[in-house]
């Protein structure tokens, strides 16, 4: 593997997931392979799971992960090409990235849409240049349209979880959430499970919540969430903002909120979330606490998924 930015940069999922478990049964099965090797993480944005599970796993793989905070400690940076910088943005990405790549060998970006221009978010325009400038292999740990290590980590989660030899009913439901969300989580998951194909796949929503269709197409679309909750075996629930009418909150409407009545419509399902999660406006107490939700199991498996993808990084 070269990179690791979208699905399209695997070339065999199933093996992924299987060295992500592999990981798993044996965490320091590689313990020398990163000797020597330095990932630097950049993070533009906030990050809990991400920033610790990749710091976790590279450390298992006796490499060291440096992480720099660049929105809190670092200088502005700029990425508009022939930039007249006379305002707030004091290095550029073409300045800074060239050092990075000397500095590590691989390097590992964090960055969020702006939820404002959507050519630029889906155009990528920050990682992108970093990986046009930085010369090293470079890792998404959550940009503009896509979060690859979160969707790795979430088939190796339903992988595990699910009766071996069946094709798993996987229904994404949109949420409520007092504030525009991005829509990475929903996109990137839709193209590791379509790509991924042993799982019949549903996405559910309000009308106006369409996903951008490149990520989506294949999955039935149902604007009943009662309807598509039927029979299903995995839910993931996550908010995100409008595609079409960029960035924008159309409706908070509660009834979309998973609860315990609802979850009677599946074939028990296990309940999934990225976190975080804002508890009783986008997912119920009884449904976080409950025995359903195998959220704490996803998150704890952030690690495995990013150390079979620096790994695979390592051995190129
Ligand atoms: N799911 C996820 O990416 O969590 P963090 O934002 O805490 O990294």
């Amino acid at each position: 593997m070269k990179q690791f930015i979208s699905v399209h940069d695997v070339g065999d999922i199933n093996a992924l997931v299987r060295k992500a478990l592999d990981y798993k049964a044996d965490p320091f099965k590689d313990k020398k392979l990163g000797a020597g090797k330095r990932v630097g993480c950049l993070f533009l944005n906030p990050s809990l799971r991400t920033r610790l599970s990749t710091q976790v796993a590279a450390q298992q793989l006796g490499m060291e992960a440096i992480v720099f905070n660049v929105s809190a400690e670092g200088w502005a940076l700029e990425f508009e090409e022939g930039a007249i910088m006379n305002g707030t943005t004091v290095e550029h990405v073409k300045d800074a990235a060239p050092i990075l790549g000397n500095y590590f060998d691989i390097l590992a970006i964090r960055t969020f849409p702006s939820l404002k221009n959507r050519e630029e978010d889906y155009n990528e325009k920050i990682i992108s240049q970093f990986i046009k400038y930085a010369g090293v292999p470079v890792v998404s740990l959550e940009t503009a349209t896509r979060h690859p290590l979160q969707s790795l980590t979430d088939l190796v989660t339903i992988n595990e979880t699910m009766k071996h030899g069946s094709r798993p009913k996987v229904v994404l439901t949109w949420a409520p959430h007092i504030k525009a969300l991005p829509q990475c989580v929903p996109n990137s998951f839709a193209e590791w499970i379509n790509a991924w194909g042993s799982a019949d796949f549903t996405i559910a929503h309000p009308e106006g919540y369409e996903l951008d269709e490149s990520f989506t197409n294949g999955a039935t679309i149902n604007h009943n969430q009662d309807e598509a909750l039927k029979d299903a075996d995995f839910v993931y629930v996550k908010n995100w903002s409008a595609y079409h009418q960029y960035g924008e909150v159309l409706t908070t409407d509660p009834s979309w909120m998973l609860t315990n009545e609802k979850l009677k419509l599946t074939r028990d399902a296990k309940v999934m979330h990225c976190l975080p999660v804002r508890r009783n406006i986008e997912l119920s107490d009884e449904i976080l606490d409950g025995t359903h939700s195998i959220i704490t199991q996803q998150a704890s498996n952030r690690v495995w998924a990013a150390q079979a993808v620096l790994s695979a990084l390592i051995h190129g």
